[in-house]
């Protein structure tokens, strides 16, 4: 068996310790953001209208955005390195289905997803691990597959870690993240830049993918 990497256990552990807190700043936190609203009902849209298979929220946390997939009309479950938010994923919403796994080794067959969510979720990868994810998402997904990202946004200045309140994070060029997704047969459909509301530190990012 492969060891996991240390980076992984670290994000894993860090979440495990705070889901009373995270669940706490994140129940309804979309509520406050039309953008982010905006951006979250444009990819059900268009998943919808390639027939409205499959969706997987990779690095689902607490399972809210995973719920607001549903409430969009998708069927949708998600996935969590981290056992506890798991723990609070199915008990906060029963109805779905949640389970512990890594994004870069998703327990789903070649081609069976109509649309992959990371909404903040990318951002605790090393961006050298970083690669293998979109090779991952690439496998997963059926040809014309969607995938949007989430994602806090360098402003100028090259990939860099920051202080995340949880974990060590990396914020990125938006250009350079569009960048490796191309690299792995994604195809740009759109992309957002909305600045940061009270209380948030950095500029976030959406990038709307499609695979070839
Ligand atoms: C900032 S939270 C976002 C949670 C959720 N998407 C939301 O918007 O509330 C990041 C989540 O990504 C998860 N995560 C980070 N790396 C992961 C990986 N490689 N595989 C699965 N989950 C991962 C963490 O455990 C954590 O729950």
């Amino acid at each position: 068996m492969t060891e996991r990497p240390a980076y992984l256990s670290a994000t894993a552990d860090a979440y495990d310790a705070v889901v009373a807190p995270y669940v706490e700043l994140a129940q309804g936190a979309l509520a406050q953001v039309p953008l982010d609203r905006a951006v979250l009902a444009a990819f059900a849209d268009s998943v919808r209208a390639d027939g409205a298979g499959t969706v997987a929220e990779v690095g689902c946390g607490p399972g809210y955005t995973t719920a607001h997939l549903r409430d969009l009309g998708l069927d949708a479950f998600g996935v969590d390195l981290s056992p506890a938010m798991i723990d609070h994923a199915r008990a906060a919403h029963p109805d779905l289905h949640f389970e512990v796994g890594s994004m870069d080794a998703l327990d789903v067959a070649d081609g069976e997803l109509s649309g992959i969510l990371s909404w903040y979720s990318l951002i605790h990868v090393p961006p050298a691990e970083l690669p293998p994810y979109f090779t991952e998402f690439r496998r997963v997904l059926a040809p014309g597959g969607h995938l949007l990202l989430g994602f806090f946004e360098s402003e100028g200045g090259p990939t860099a870690m920051f202080d995340h309140k949880v974990t060590p994070a990396y914020r990125w060029p938006i250009d350079d993240l569009a960048a490796l997704a191309r690299k792995a047969d994604f195809v740009e459909v759109g992309r957002m830049l909305r600045e940061p509301q009270e209380e948030e530190r950095f500029r976030r990012g959406n990038l709307l993918m499609r695979r070839q």
